[in-house]
């Protein structure tokens, strides 16, 4: 089973409420949103592998450690994810960016795939698939599965607000994948929406309502 890491940090708990108050606006909500996946970020690269180096200080030779220069790629679930993928490269800058295109249908809410561009040597890569949303876990579920057929090294999933149906789902659906969200809010409503959640992550970020 893959590690499933719901993260409490003060920092995020106190961005995660200004992140879900309605009135926040999109320029604050987009800065919240790369932010708090830049907090999630550096729990998620924790156990990225290190090999030994030797540095000269000003002082003597230090025996120190670097990272081993394992290949890494975002792969944002557009459009929301797209919110994270900065935040992201901020902590990760030569990681590759993939995008996969999937949105709810509105009736069936079952997740529509419209585009899929992955790097091009993804095998040799740990994917990090993010998406600040997990409801019913369909788009997250989809979206892995459809990287996987191109067979990465390993994948995390990194979101911001998790519903337990959709955590749930999603690591039945895909026990081998780590799991890092910054909330675990209460349900789901009739519309499959979080509950409390923060709305609409995609138009609130790109300001489409
Ligand atoms: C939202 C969100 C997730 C998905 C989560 O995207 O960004 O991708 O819903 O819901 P699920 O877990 O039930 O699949 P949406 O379909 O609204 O598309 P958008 O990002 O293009 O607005
Ligand atoms: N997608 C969102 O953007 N918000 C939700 O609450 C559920 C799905």
């Amino acid at each position: 089973m893959g590690k499933i890491l719901i993260m409490d940090h003060p920092l995020i708990q106190h961005k995660l409420s200004i992140l879900r108050d309605e009135n926040t606006g999109s320029k604050e909500f987009r800065a919240l949103i790369s932010e708090i996946a830049t907090l999630i970020c550096y729990e998620a690269t924790r156990d990225l592998p290190l090999e030994d180096v030797e540095v000269k200080t000003p002082i003597c030779v230090a025996k120190t450690k670097v990272l081993a220069g394992k290949k890494l790629a975002v792969v944002p679930i557009l459009r929301a994810g797209l919110g994270m993928v900065d935040g992201m490269l901020a902590l990760v800058p030569s990681a590759r960016v993939g995008h996969i295109g999937l949105y709810r249908d509105p009736e069936t809410l079952m997740p529509v795939e419209y585009y899929c561009k992955l790097p091009a040597d993804i095998e040799e890569r740990e994917v990090f698939v993010v998406d600040p949303m997990l409801a019913t876990g369909g788009s997250a579920i989809d979206a892995i599965t459809q990287i996987k057929k191109r067979g990465p090294k390993h994948i995390k999933f990194l979101g911001i607000i998790a519903a337990p149906e959709g955590l749930d789902a999603l690591a039945k659906a895909h026990p081998d994948v780590d799991i890092f969200v910054a909330s675990l809010d209460e349900k789901l409503n009739d519309h499959a929406y979080i509950v409390p959640g923060l709305g609409d992550a995609g138009d609130r970020i790109f300001g489409t309502k």
